[in-house]
């Protein structure tokens, strides 16, 4: 099996003000050492009005950091008010997009069909691409995790080359554990994680399976990373909450590193 290099991103969601992300940024570049980067691939999704000032600041500082977007839309630019295009995100500095994170489709209403269009928008146009997955509570409940993740997961990259996937990262996220503290257990996470890469599997391939990187999400913070990242199929994490303090977020980088 390919040895997979750990990838974790910071998802700063709908938080901060210009002083906040400066100061974020300031303390991300003094406490994550540059060498970091050697063992760990770390990405900041810092909310639009941010990414340009980031990019511009991590730049500056000759850091490896990447900047992703936390969404995008589809299509080239035109008349879709409100909506912020690929070409926008390259032009300011932006290496990776998320898509389908469960905010986006249980708040905002997002569908597969549209997450996978936006997946296919951002390959195309040479971005990193982090597609989140995950259930919900009573889809757990009810015995649907693997069905629902499969499911999600099918949809997403329905169209997608095997050559195309060394730029996808999948991100396992189960509802009931984003921003609630609760964590799925080290077992439950991996179980889901293989799943997920055996869905891959099926439609890519073992060795594309293999070689993607699923990280976790889902309430992970300094005292949980470690336990979690030690599960052979997780390879990394998405970080909301732990992510808004530079020394969490650089504790969960070195215990993936
Ligand atoms: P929390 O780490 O706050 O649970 O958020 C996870 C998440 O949604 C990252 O995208």
């Amino acid at each position: 099996m390919p040895a997979r290099k750990p990838s974790i991103g910071g998802n700063w969601k709908m938080n901060l003000d210009t002083a906040g992300v400066k100061a974020l940024t300031g303390d991300l570049l003094k406490v994550l050492d540059t060498s970091i980067a050697d063992t760990v691939d770390v990405t900041v999704f810092p909310p639009f009005p941010y990414l340009a000032p980031v990019a511009g600041a991590l730049c500056d500082a000759g850091s490896q950091l990447q900047v992703g977007a936390q969404d995008a839309w589809a299509t080239p630019n035109g008349a879709f008010t409100g909506e912020v295009s690929l070409s926008m995100l390259k032009d300011v500095g932006v290496s990776t997009v998320l898509v389908g994170h469960s905010e986006r489709r249980h708040v905002i209403g997002e569908s597969d069909e549209l997450v996978n269009e936006k997946l296919l928008a951002a390959l195309d146009a040479g971005f990193e691409v982090v597609l989140a997955i995950g259930e919900k509570l009573e889809q757990r409940e009810s015995g649907k995790t693997n069905l629902v993740n499969i499911g999600q997961t099918c949809l997403g990259l329905a169209g997608t080359t095997a050559q195309q996937m060394a730029k996808v990262t999948l991100a396992y996220e189960p509802v009931w554990a984003i921003g609630t503290g609760k964590t799925a257990t080290p077992q439950d996470a991996q179980d889901a994680h293989l799943a997920i890469r055996q869905a891959v599997g099926s439609l890519h391939g073992e060795d594309v399976a293999n070689a993607l990187r699923i990280q976790y999400g889902g309430s992970m913070k300094p005292g949980n990373a470690a336990d979690l990242l030690a599960q052979p199929d997780i390879d990394g994490g998405l970080i909301g909450g732990a992510a808004l303090s530079a020394d969490d977020f650089a504790a969960i980088v070195r215990a993936a590193s």
